[in-house]
Parts: C-alpha cells; sequence; structure tokens
C-alpha cells in the first residue's frame, strides 16, 4: 500500500528530487551508479522529505549522450541492472511513499534502435518513421536545410546506402548518434503512446519529456535563416511548431486512463506565454520553468520572473514549476559565486564561460542555500537536482580528458559541456570516492580532490549544514506552505517578500542587512542577527 504524499493531483505541490542515476551511487562496484545503488540510498531520500524521484534515462543505450540515445525504450541499460530491480525499485519507493517519475526521449532515438538500423538497411518502412532527405548540391553533397545541431555543426548526416554509396541525409537536432523521428507518422505517435503504457502499467507516476518543444518539424523542412540568440528559442522551423499539441493531446488521453499521473515537458520555448501552451487543460500537466532558473541572484529579476511564471500558468490552470540545477546546466552554487549581471542569462546551455575569474564558492554556497529557501517557499512543484542538498558547486577544472559530453567534441570545443554538473554524488569518507562505489574504482567522471566536506556523511553531522538546510525547509513546506495562497508584502529596494498564509518568506540581494518581520521559522544564514536578513540570504518566518 503506497503512503506518503496520496493527495489527488499531488503534483501540484510536489518536491521531486531527480536522480542522475549514472552519478547517483554506484551498487555493484563499476564506477557507474546503477538501480542497486539508489534503492540502497532510498532511505535517504525518504529522510530529505522529497514525494517523488525523476530517474534520468535508464534504458539501453550506446551512451553516446548519457543515456539521452536510446536503444530500446522497454528495457533498463545493463549497466544500471533490469527490469526485474526497476520493478523492486518502484515497489520500494512506493512503500516509502517516494513516486517515480521517468524520463522519456521522444525525439530522436538512438542510432542502434532496430528501427533505425533497419532504416540503414533500407527497410523503406522504417526510413519513413525518421527525416531522411536526399541532400542539396549537384551530387546531393549538402544537408538539405541550414539547421544546426543544438551540439554544434549540422544537424544533418549523410548516410551510406546498402551498396555502399554515399545515400540520403537525416536530420538530428542534437548527436548525430540520436537520429530525430518523424512525428507525422502515425506508426511513431502509436509507438510512443504504447511505451508511456508499458511503465504506467508498471506503476510508474509520470514522465519527464526530453526536448518536448522539438517534436513537430515545419512542413517542408524549410531553411531557418539567419538567426540570433539560442537556437531553440527563436522563431524556428525545428522548435515549438504547433503540430507538437496535437501529440501531447494523445499522451495526456493515455495518462488519463490511470489515476494521477504526471507529465514534465522539458521545453525550453520563447517565453512563458509560449509555455503555457503546452500546459492547457488537455495537454501537459506541469513544465520546467526555465526562466526562473537563467534569472541571475538579483532580487528584482527574480520577482519579475517569478509574477511572469505565475500569471502565464495560472491562465491556464497549471502550477508554476520552479527549477535551480540539472543535468544540463552549471550547478547554482556556481551560477552564483561570481558577480551577477542585472539580466536573465540566456545561454546557459553554454554558459560555462558565462564569467571569467575564479569563483567565490563561499558567496556561491551561501546564495545557493537562500535560492532553495526561495524555491521551496513558492507555491508549485520544485525541483531538486542531486547534490544541491549537498550544495555542490561545478567541477569547473575537470580535466579534458575526462570529459565526455559529445557537445564537446561537436561544437569543436566551443561548448564546454555538461560533464561538470554531473559528478559522482560525495557520500561519506575523505578521498574519491567518496562512498560513491563499493571500493575504489575509477568512477566514469572523475571526482575533486577536495570534497570530503561536501559528504552526504559530513553533512549529517553538521547541524549548520546545507543537507540539514534542506531537510528542515522540505519538512516546514509540508507543514506550512501547502495551497495557492501568495501575496506579494512591501519590502527595501533589492529585497522582497511574499506572504504564504501565516509564513512569509524573505529574500535580500540588497547588500544590506534589512529588518524582518515575526518569528523566524527557518534562515539560510544561521549566524544573522535576530530580527535581522543579511544581504545573500532568506528566511522564512510566522507573522
Ligand atoms: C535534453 C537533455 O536534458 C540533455 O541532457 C540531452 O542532451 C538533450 N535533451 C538531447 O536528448
Amino acid at each position: 500500500m503506497q503512503q506518503g504524499n496520496t493527495a489527488p493531483e499531488w503534483w501540484r505541490s510536489a518536491v521531486v528530487y531527480q536522480v542522475y542515476i549514472r552519478s547517483f551511487a554506484d551498487g555493484n562496484g563499476d564506477g557507474i551508479g546503477d538501480i542497486a545503488g539508489l534503492r540502497s540510498r532510498l532511505p535517504y531520500l525518504r529522510d530529505l522529505g522529497i514525494d517523488a524521484i525523476w530517474i534520468n534515462p535508464w534504458y539501453p543505450s550506446p551512451q553516446i549522450d548519457a543515456g539521452y540515445d536510446v536503444s530500446d525504450y522497454r528495457a533498463i541499460e545493463p549497466a544500471y541492472g533490469d527490469i526485474a530491480e526497476a520493478e523492486q525499485l518502484i515497489a520500494e519507493a512506493h512503500a516509502m511513499g517516494i513516486k517515480v517519475v521517468l524520463d522519456i526521449v521522444p525525439n530522436h532515438t538512438s542510432w542502434d534502435h532496430p528501427w533505425f538500423q533497419a532504416a540503414l538497411s533500407g527497410d523503406e518502412a522504417a526510413r519513413a518513421r525518421y527525416l531522411f532527405r536526399p541532400g542539396k548540391g549537384e551530387y546531393g553533397e549538402l544537408p538539405p536545410n541550414d539547421w544546426e545541431a543544438i551540439f554544434g555543426g549540422p544537424a544533418w548526416t549523410r548516410s551510406t546506402n546498402p551498396d555502399g554509396t554515399p545515400g540520403d541525409w537525416y536530420c538530428h537536432l542534437f548527436a548525430p548518434a540520436q537520429p530525430d523521428l518523424d512525428w507525422t507518422n502515425p506508426e511513431v505517435i502509436a509507438e510512443f503512446e504504447d511505451i508511456l503504457r508499458f511503465w504506467f502499467d508498471k506503476g510508474v507516476d509520470g514522465f519527464r519529456i526530453d526536448v518536448a518543444h522539438g517534436l513537430a518539424k515545419q512542413e517542408g523542412l524549410p531553411d531557418a535563416g539567419l538567426r540570433s540568440g539560442r537556437k531553440d528559442r527563436v522563431d524556428h522551423p525545428a522548435w515549438d511548431q504547433d503540430g507538437v499539441h496535437e501529440i501531447y493531446r494523445g499522451w495526456r488521453r493515455v495518462a488519463d486512463q490511470y489515476d494521477d499521473r504526471v507529465f514534465v515537458a522539458e521545453a525550453w520555448v520563447e517565453d512563458n506565454d509560449r509555455l503555457a501552451r503546452y500546459l492547457r487543460p488537455d495537454e501537459l500537466h506541469t513544465a520546467f520553468q526555465f526562466d526562473f532558473l537563467q534569472a541571475p541572484f538579483v532580487a528584482p529579476v527574480m520577482k519579475a520572473t517569478i509574477d511572469d511564471a505565475r500569471a502565464a500558468a495560472a491562465a491556464v490552470g497549471a502550477p508554476a514549476t520552479w527549477v535551480l540545477s540539472n543535468h544540463d546546466v552549471v550547478r547554482h552554487a556556481t551560477r552564483y559565486a561570481r558577480s551577477q549581471p542585472d539580466h536573465a542569462v540566456s545561454s546557459i546551455w553554454e554558459q560555462a564561460r558565462w564569467h571569467e575569474g575564479a569563483p567565490d564558492l563561499a558567496l556561491g554556497l551561501r546564495r545557493a542555500r537562500a535560492a532553495a529557501l526561495l524555491t521551496l517557499g513558492l507555491p508549485g512543484t520544485a525541483y531538486v537536482y542531486q547534490g544541491e542538498e549537498l550544495g555542490l558547486p561545478e567541477y569547473e577544472d575537470m580535466p579534458a580528458e575526462a570529459r565526455q559530453d559529445p557537445a564537446i567534441k561537436q561544437s569543436g570545443g566551443v561548448q564546454i559541456g555538461r560533464d561538470g554538473c554531473r559528478v559522482p554524488l560525495p557520500w561519506s569518507g575523505t578521498e574519491a570516492p567518496y562512498g560513491f562505489s563499493e571500493g575504489s574504482p575509477q568512477t566514469w567522471l572523475p571526482q575533486p580532490a577536495d570534497w570530503a566536506h561536501y559528504t552526504a556523511a559530513a553533512q549529517e553531522a553538521d547541524d549548520e549544514s546545507t543537507l540539514h538546510l534542506y531537510r528542515r525547509a522540505l519538512e516546514l513546506r509540508a507543514k506550512w506552505l501547502q495551497g495557492e495562497g501568495f501575496a506579494w508584502v512591501e519590502a527595501p529596494a533589492g529585497a522582497f517578500g511574499f506572504s504564504r498564509g501565516e509564513v512569509q518568506v524573505w529574500l535580500n540581494t540588497s547588500g544590506e542587512p534589512i529588518d524582518l518581520p515575526g518569528e523566524l521559522l527557518l534562515g539560510s544564514d544561521a549566524d544573522a542577527e535576530p530580527g535581522t536578513l543579511p544581504s545573500d540570504a532568506a528566511a522564512w518566518v510566522r507573522v
């Protein structure tokens, strides 16, 4: 019998913990995280107080893009375990009151997927499930259009015919190992609805939809022309096309045949009005609020972002979905560790280079703790990326030869890649692998030599640690911060406060301390003078 958050529409206020399974915990000593490791750490997650976990892709994959290149959607990557273990994990999580959300990758398969292999061998029905097109130029030697891949270079690779001659090109918005599916093909639609049912039948509570804004392409695949800014946010024939919405209406009909399942979209679209279109009542339930993630640690900018996000979500009856970090962006403890711009940062994907100079990690952590209380104090769903509850920074100095993100090579080194936020978690001990693995294998990505004080065990022993801050916050959130109630209160410049019933949430980025009303429930700065909130800090007070 499932315990925990059994409220209907639990996802409107849930705290979801993102498990990047490759780096969460290694149960079999090969240096790669797995289901056994995750199962062994479920009590840690229960004690943290989260409502659900979202597990990054755990399907068989050649791992060219860390599992976002799926070769079988109904099985488990052998390095992570097998279906029986996945079922055990789901049952154990449910028994602890933790829901399980999976990642689904519908825009592209792996080039190892049987469909793509059949397509390469000339099977016409299989080819029609992907976007094969003849090349331009006299000999078909040029890509069919000017689209660029997100990881750099053209979004097209030329295939080889079974007889060895150069063939048509296939579209891939990411790596060549990730061929895009043709979502106008009814076989593709039917297949994914069936995959959803496969996992829903196993008790899975929802899906995070990878690249939710990419599935539908403009008819005729026209050139994009010269564009500036993020490749997948602006008006572009490959992104945020109206055709995606009919796909999600179909998915919603599938989910609605089960009790209380949820979708969360990863959709990097132009603005919150575009995002809200994915959240109409017959489409998806939630979508990550990336404007909030891209906001600098500057109160007025954060405040404007919150207002905009809340208004757009409310217009379609959806909850806002807050997130500070994930496996694609520089960890916020490092983003906040340098001087902050006074505007949102739009190039977050490539942003490891968004600021020069050494980070002030103490300042970054101080702000990250404040941002956590802000995020967890807002109405709506909140996502916590594994390791942020330990205050982990980005591993910016990871040696180049250890890095594995395909974006580095594909962009010709323009992108530094996302490995720095994907480092195996430090659990205990004073040196690598910090309890991540049984034994001391080489972990799949290296861990920094100076992470002993970040381990969960070290923080367990320190009452003022970030781990304890998150635990207390989640406990108090469950007690005091439920429901939709929200109103701004008057605040000095460079700070803001909002009330949620009896509780007020305050953030100060002004550079000066401000006075705090009421009785302190929880503060991000344990050394604050009573009745005041220093700069770069947040607090929850009862008024
Ligand atoms: C978004 C995922 O979060 C990212 O990690 C991946 O590389 C791309 N989609 C492609 O699937």
